[in-house]
């Protein structure tokens, strides 16, 4: 019987040990949360850094760039952009993202159209025509041999 009363845990004890389990199933996922935070935090900055450190990634043949003209592909990230080849060999990109609602714009005789609502961006990302009132961002690209990559 005194054995039993020893290890039969009363209702005192049974709360105390449901109440740290709490606090420490509570307390895990508070750390973790606010390790999370500060991971993510730098995963922002990192990815950052990753797309600069995605530098070299082959986007397009130099010569599917029209010369004064633009071609519409995906970034090293897989997002639009408009590569521009302004003179022969002379390119630079921007974002093909229409800063309006997103749509992707298309290239057309010396500016950037997005088909949705009618903005014209030009080569250089600027807008000329709304309803979008951003420029375009621009993309660091640099020419690889025969190859359009990401700066
Ligand atoms: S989404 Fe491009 S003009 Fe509206």
């Amino acid at each position: 019987m005194d054995q039993q009363e020893l290890t039969t845990p009363d209702r005192r004890s049974v709360m105390q040990v449901c109440g740290l389990i709490s606090l420490g199933l509570l307390g895990v996922p508070t750390l973790v949360a606010c390790g999370s935070d500060d991971e993510s935090s730098d995963a922002t900055g990192g990815a950052s850094t990753a797309a600069a450190g995605a530098a070299g990634t082959v986007l397009a043949k130099l010569a599917d760039v029209p010369v004064g003209g633009a071609l519409v592909t995906k970034g090293a990230d897989g997002k639009p952009i408009a590569i521009i080849q302004a003179t022969a060999g002379a390119v630079t990109a921007v974002s093909a993202v229409c800063t309006h609602q997103g749509t992707t714009v298309a290239a057309a005789s010396g500016e950037l159209d997005c088909p949705s609502h009618g903005s014209k961006f030009g080569f250089d990302g600027a807008v000329k025509n709304g309803p979008a009132t951003t420029p375009l961002a621009a993309v660091a690209v640099k020419v690889d041999g025969e190859n359009v990559v990401s700066a």
